[in-house]
């Protein structure tokens, strides 16, 4: 991608945001948009997975359109397409392959196949203001939690990743234990300004290494929620939430914090939809952030992590397949 006005379409099919995008080979974002499922899993609690694949093939023609429309661009204008090869839900991710094949085809593009975990890393990698490597990453999303030492010549290493459920499923786990809905991060977030976050001890599990567990928290909230009438609970849901989001951000924190020192990586950096969570960007000040709407899944990380894979050239990727798991 020598030229760096050339066109990447990205495409983001892996869990309930429908997304495409159009960056340039210098990063710059031509569209970002998303379409997100939450709404029509909230009454579930979490993602129906079957539910998720037939959404994302109804959303996914409009949203495309959508991008190319807000970049002002047409197909014959692009250069490469970028498609999320898992992690994911493997019926969810097989309907933007099949999209993003079909359009690469059709117009005899290479294909870029992206790993979702190398996308929220190149995240940081996007215009105005990308991030250098070296820096130590934080990836804290619904689906993962993991430590990565990113390098300057582009290797990625994972130095720790969670041993049970992942930092934002804790968020919506401990969510659904107090009522509140779906996603839950953003809700636990809200409520525990309002609460006491010494009010409850939870565990701050200390896993050897720089792993992470959750699980043991989250049967502690259910233990202390289980003792309340319903009354109880609506006079202590905010100290819950501030008492829980308090375990989970303490974890994360010390994790990057030792981390850091074992690393000597002089910069940390936070992606994923955990970094959202204002307290977790209070205790890490000093971490580079994607702005917010880049934190969350995107398209726009997926074109970004698009440009430094090789791609796949016209017709070869025809028998390309989606991953579930890395
Ligand atoms: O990266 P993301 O959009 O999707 C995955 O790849 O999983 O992350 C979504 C996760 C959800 O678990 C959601 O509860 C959490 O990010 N989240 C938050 C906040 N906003 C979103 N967690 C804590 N505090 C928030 N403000
Ligand atoms: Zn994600």
């Amino acid at each position: 991608m020598e030229r760096p006005d050339r066109l990447i379409l990205g495409i983001e099919t892996s869990c309930d945001e429908t997304a495409a995008a159009v960056v340039t080979a210098d990063g710059q974002i031509k569209s970002n948009v998303v379409a997100s499922q939450a709404e029509l899993h909230a009454e579930f609690g979490g993602v129906v997975p079957e539910i998720a694949s037939r959404r994302h093939l109804e959303l996914i023609g409009p949203v495309v359109r959508e991008a190319l429309e807000q970049a002002d661009a047409t197909l014959d204008e692009l250069d490469r397409i970028a498609v999320t090869q898992g992690p994911g839900l493997i019926g969810a991710l097989l309907v933007g392959i099949a999209v993003a094949k079909s359009l690469a085809w059709s117009r005899r593009l290479p294909l870029a196949p992206v790993d979702h975990l190398r996308g929220h890393v190149a995240s940081l990698f996007l215009q105005p203001a990308p991030v250098e490597p070296p820096f130590l990453c934080l990836l804290a999303s619904g689906g993962h939690t993991l430590l990565i030492d990113v390098r300057d010549d582009g290797t990625q290493n994972v130095l720790g990743s969670t041993l049970d459920d992942a930092a934002g499923e804790a968020f919506d786990k401990g969510a659904r234990l107090l009522g509140l809905g779906y996603p839950g991060g953003r809700e636990i977030d809200r409520l525990a300004r309002e609460g006491d976050p010494a009010a409850y001890d939870f565990p701050v599990a200390r896993v050897p290494e720089l792993d992470f567990s959750f699980s043991g928290l989250k049967t502690a909230l259910l233990y202390a929620t289980r003792e309340l009438s319903p009354e109880q609970l609506a006079e202590r849901r905010a100290d819950l939430a501030a008492s829980y989001q308090r375990a989970i951000v303490t974890a994360l924190v010390e994790r990057v914090r030792k981390a850091a020192k074992e690393t000597a990586a002089a910069r940390v950096a936070l992606v994923g939809g955990v970094a959202a969570n204002s307290e977790l960007r209070a205790g890490l000040a000093d971490a580079a952030l994607a702005p917010l709407e880049l934190c969350t899944d995107n398209a726009a990380m997926i074109a970004s992590a698009g440009r430094f894979v090789e791609p796949v050239p016209y017709p070869g990727y025809l028998g390309l397949d989606a991953y579930a798991s890395r």
